[in-house]
């Protein structure tokens, strides 16, 4: 198959395109030449897919069977490659869970639940309507895949990162005492990209929650396997230093930033509950979070720690100063 990767030279994109090499297809990737150039074997086309005139003269005489689409962060993007790419057999685009309307304050029980509708450059209401842009062009070829938190090796968000490296400098570890149990879900961006080819391949259509299933690790476990991960690499030992969410409250720690995925308590039951059944009914992987941190780690102990995050993404962790008001 021609395969076109839309933002084949980003993150997941990077996955995509190893992935559909791996299965035999022809791989253009368009970008705009930021991030990196296309591996060997890919044609490299490159337009700012926010200019329309200027998708049209990179995709001209392209020919184009199925596309990945792991670049979508405006709706203008999505208007220029609907209009250049209408004719593809299949087209799959990847947004977020963030394109429903209620959610964080509220669970996510299917993928029926209303999305945002009114315009807005903002993340969410961006995703959902270029996810309605996309819908009118391909009807019946397009697949949404509303991802959940994506993981794994070259993450460039910093967000698991932190723990690990974190973990690495050992110690006691501020970790929040009242989210231990709280059920989270992620999914590696390995199978995301495997899937997403698939899915291309099979000209699946509709829309999926695309993450792990919600009963999949713990928070607790999750930094348990970090900590396992690093093993031998901590400078010493880690032990665990629960804090209440009083206690983070009170000392300035900012949920999700400061801890990466940490919610209070109440936030947090509702934002991890994320109904994954459209996934599993079409046979998107989960491999053991054992295995994404694992290669998280070997893949991020080469880096130098204190390795700012790609392009213009928020740092995460907890700052010094405040760690060190709580640990006293
Ligand atoms: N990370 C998560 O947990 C998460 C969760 C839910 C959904 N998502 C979604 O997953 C997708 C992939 O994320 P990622 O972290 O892999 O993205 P990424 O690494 O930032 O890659 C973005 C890709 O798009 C290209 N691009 C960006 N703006 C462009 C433009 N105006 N014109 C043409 N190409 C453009 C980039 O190349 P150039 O810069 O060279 O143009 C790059 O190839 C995104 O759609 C994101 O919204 C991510």
């Amino acid at each position: 198959m021609r395969m076109l990767a839309v933002g084949g030279t980003g993150w997941l994109g990077g996955h995509v395109v190893r992935s559909a090499l791996d299965r035999g297809h022809e791989v253009a990737t368009l970008s705009r030449g930021r991030s990196g150039p296309a591996p060997a074997g890919v044609r490299a086309l490159h337009a700012d897919r926010d200019a329309a005139a200027d998708v049209a003269r990179a995709l001209a005489g392209v020919p184009v069977d199925g596309v990945v689409d792991t670049s979508g962060y405006s709706v203008a993007g999505a208007r220029s490659t609907a209009e250049h790419l209408a004719g593809v057999g299949s087209y799959a685009y990847v947004s977020s869970i963030s394109a429903y309307r209620d959610w964080p304050s509220r669970p996510v029980n299917g993928t029926d639940d209303p999305t945002f509708t009114e315009g807005s450059d903002e993340y969410g209401p961006m995703k959902a309507a270029s996810e309605r842009v996309l819908a009118r062009a391909l009807a019946g070829r397009l697949l949404v895949a509303r991802a959940g938190l994506i993981i794994g090796p070259g993450d460039p968000t910093g967000r698991l990162a932190w723990w690990l490296q974190r973990m690495r400098r050992g110690g006691p570890v501020v970790v929040p005492a009242d989210c231990l149990d709280q059920p989270v879900a992620f999914v590696d961006v390995r199978d995301l990209a495997g899937w997403l080819v698939e899915c291309v391949e099979t000209r699946a259509a509709g829309v999926v929650n695309a993450t792990g299933d919600p009963g999949m690790t713990t928070y607790g476990h999750l930094l348990e396997v970090c900590r396992d991960a690093v093993g031998g690499d901590a400078q010493r030992p880690v032990t665990w230093a629960p804090r209440d969410d009083a206690a983070l409250a009170a000392a300035g720690v900012e949920p999700w930033t400061h801890l990466p995925f940490w919610l209070p308590a109440r936030e947090a039951r509702a934002a991890w509950a994320v109904d994954t059944a459209s996934a599993r009914d079409r046979g998107l992987p989960s491999r053991p979070i054992e295995d994404t941190v694992r290669d998280l780690w070997a893949w991020l102990r080469e880096r130098p720690v204190d390795a700012a995050p790609a392009g213009d993404r928020p740092r995460f962790g907890l700052p010094p100063a405040v760690e060190a008001a709580l640990l006293a």
